[in-house]
């Protein structure tokens, strides 16, 4: 049992992140026909929406206030965090008590769920201001639920080891990957200084840069730890890459003023917003998956490859 003082610092260190911004009013184009009328954050891998997943993490991590950027067609994320009132009567009165409480632990009664409209989809950054009076001043994570992280087996969730990564340095904390140098296009890229085993002293970030032009392979997955102080540098940004306000460029401002580091997460990310990637997330988390793996491995030997 640990002692008082090291209880007290756990939880001091919990409650250091305590809202969240998870952008979902984008177009999902890359998704399509299937976001044609439903949100890319809806579709479910295994048996949970990829939204789920990013909640679960950002409250794992100590986070209780989920603000949702929210554009066109995107109802459904609303109401898959409500009550479901007569899904939930029927559920108690047939006795289904195991899928009552599975239904009961989307929402936990200490979170919060609030919504905000993009108007526009004029871009990630655009998207992260949007939730700038919903913030105020105070530190805040931005998770991008199609960017689906499973943290190492046995270990922390990645939000998770962003906290703690920010209880130590009280800066920005950027998730980053090494990704292979043909594919810098998809990704901001950062360089700079390690100053730990898993963390860099940022100073530079690139959006989407040609491989040639990359100043490193580290890419910014989408998990990310900011200061208050971006707002104020998103909302001078003139549109940029693809004509739409980033993220990446009030990132990039933010730097000359303060700190930002950039901290290789443990663990592994499905970048859910393409086909590949979300297919791979299915055929991975079924086969890691307590009732289904088993059976779904069996399938997956019995066909002709
Ligand atoms: P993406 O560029 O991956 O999302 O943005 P997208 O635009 O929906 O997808 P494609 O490229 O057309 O297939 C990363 C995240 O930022 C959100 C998206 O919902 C996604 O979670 N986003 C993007 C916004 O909320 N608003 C925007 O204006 C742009």
């Amino acid at each position: 049992m640990p002692e008082w003082p090291l209880i007290v610092i756990i939880l001091c260190k919990q409650m250091l992140i305590k809202k969240a911004i998870f952008p979902v009013a984008g177009l999902g184009t890359r998704f399509l026909p299937a976001t044609k009328a439903q949100p890319k954050e809806m579709l479910p891998v295994v048996d949970k929406p990829l939204i789920q997943y990013a909640v679960e993490e950002a409250y794992a991590a100590g986070v209780r206030e989920m603000i949702f950027v929210t554009g066109r067609h995107k109802r459904a994320i609303e109401d898959h965090f409500d009550m479901t009132y007569e899904l939930e009567v029927s559920l108690e009165q047939s006795g289904k008590r195991e899928l009552l409480e599975v239904v009961r632990s989307v929402k936990p009664d200490d979170m919060e769920c609030i919504y905000v409209r993009q108007a526009q989809a004029l871009g990630l950054g655009h998207a992260v201001l949007c939730g700038q009076r919903l913030v105020g001043d105070e530190p805040f994570a931005v998770l991008l639920a199609d960017d689906l992280m499973i943290g190492p087996s046995g270990g922390q969730p990645v939000l998770a080891q962003m906290v703690e990564q920010y209880a130590e340095w009280r800066a920005s904390i950027l998730a980053v990957q090494e990704v292979p140098a043909e594919q810098t296009r998809r990704y901001g890229i950062v360089a700079g200084t390690a100053v730990a085993e898993r963390l860099v002293d940022v100073s530079q970030i690139v959006e989407k840069p040609a491989p040639e032009q990359a100043p490193s392979r580290l890419g910014v997955a989408g998990r990310y730890i900011l200061t208050p102080g971006v707002f104020h540098e998103i909302a001078s940004q003139p549109r940029g890459v693809g004509g739409e306000i980033q993220l990446t460029d009030g990132i990039a401002s933010l730097l000359r003023r303060e700190k930002v580091f950039a901290y290789r997460y443990a663990g592994r990310r499905y970048d859910c917003g393409s086909k590949e990637g979300f297919l791979q997330a299915n055929v991975e988390l079924a086969l890691a998956h307590p009732e289904l793996g088993a059976g779904f491995r069996a399938f997956l030997q019995s066909l002709p490859l």
